[in-house]
């Protein structure tokens, strides 16, 4: 069965073809970052507009990669929320087009049940139940992944996502847009306990996350400072935020595992990426008992591959979306079917 997955919910146009849910054969993404780098942020409206420029390149170049015409799909895989609507349109349009051209079912995918598929993607030997943490731009969560039907959410962040938390600090310490990757660079010269910033909910009981708090505490503690920062107090300041960060994703996952009576987890999402966080988690895992699986690099950030995988668990279901698929803002994984023309 081969199945096309189309991703745009934010500003990553992807496109990719999985044989049989499992067998990636491309995967293709095309980034926004030079677009978007001027603002320090995602623009919508330069993001979808961008996406309508490339959505038919990108299909076509994952098509070409994997060597498949249109006529050999099975299936047609698109990301249909949560997300950035006038992005999520792009590809969504696209695709239910495609589907109708070639007379083949068309499927909504959340985009974090993708994020999750691309841990079983990567590790074939991951099976349900286990405990899936999903850390994002948009998204700070830990759900239990069942075998049959949607993932159980455990808890997840009240305020802002953590890798917005990452993004918005680059921003304040005048490092380059995405912030990960530059926050967690700038980090690897620092000191993590030059400053105790604040660790909130720690002592709170439950699964929730927070990081308004933190991130607020990191721009005080540049304002307070003289401007322009040395260097020194710039890696101070990104190491001492990312040990804050990291902290709370070690310790609740490690609580959810033992709640739960799990041993493995499952780490996806832009921020699974981070160096700080696989080391901590791996040394908990060792002196628990645990496994923690992080999908590679290209698997955890934005791509479509997850999606199409996700995409073949729905149609092998037999779970196809009609032409009315919509997309949808902010959803719930399992809160399908994708139709309603209320707004979210
Ligand atoms: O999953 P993703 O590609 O897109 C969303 O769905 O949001 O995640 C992107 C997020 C950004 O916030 C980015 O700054 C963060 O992942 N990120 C990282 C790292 N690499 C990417 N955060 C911390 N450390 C990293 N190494
Ligand atoms: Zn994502």
């Amino acid at each position: 069965m081969l199945t096309l997955g189309v991703e745009s919910s934010c500003d990553d146009m992807a496109a990719a073809v999985v044989r049989d849910g499992r067998d990636v054969l491309s995967s293709r993404v095309e980034s926004q970052i030079d677009l978007h780098q001027p603002y320090g942020g995602v623009v919508p409206e330069l993001a979808s507009r961008d996406h309508a420029r490339t959505v038919s390149q990108v299909v076509k170049a994952a098509l070409d990669e994997a060597g498949v015409a249109p006529p050999e799909l099975d299936g047609v895989a698109v990301t249909a929320g949560p997300g950035l609507v006038g992005s999520l349109l792009v590809g969504l349009s696209f695709a239910k087009a495609l589907a109708y051209r070639l007379g083949i079912p068309v499927v909504g995918v959340h985009h974090l049940e993708g994020h999750l598929a691309s841990a079983e993607l990567a590790d074939p030997s991951l099976t349900p139940p286990y405990i899936g943490l999903v850390i994002s731009g948009g998204h700070t969560a830990l759900y239990r992944i069942e075998a049959d039907g949607p993932a159980r959410l455990l808890g997840e962040t009240r305020d802002d996502a953590v890798g917005e938390a990452f993004d918005k600090v680059a921003r304040v310490l005048g490092l380059p847009f995405p912030g990960g990757p530059a926050v967690s660079h700038a980090a690897e010269s620092g000191d993590p306990d030059a400053i105790a910033f604040p660790r909130p909910l720690a002592a709170r009981e439950g699964f929730d996350f927070s990081y308004s708090g933190l991130k607020t505490a990191v721009a005080l503690e540049v304002e307070k400072r003289r401007a322009p920062l040395a260097e020194t107090e710039v890696a101070d300041i990104a190491a001492s935020f990312e040990a804050a960060a990291i902290a709370p994703l070690v310790s609740r996952s490690r609580a959810a595992l033992r709640a739960e009576g799990l041993r493995r987890i499952a780490v996806v999402g832009g921020v699974a990426a981070n160096r700080r966080l696989r080391s901590e988690l791996a040394r908990v895992a060792r002196t628990e008992g645990f496994e923690a699986t992080f999908p590679p690099l290209d698997l955890c950030t934005d791509n479509a591959a997850m999606i199409a995988a996700a995409g073949a668990t729905l149609l092998k279901r037999g779970e196809a979306h009609g032409l009315d698929l919509n997309s949808f803002s902010r959803v719930p994984i399992g809160a399908t079917p994708w139709t309603s023309s209320a707004p979210d």
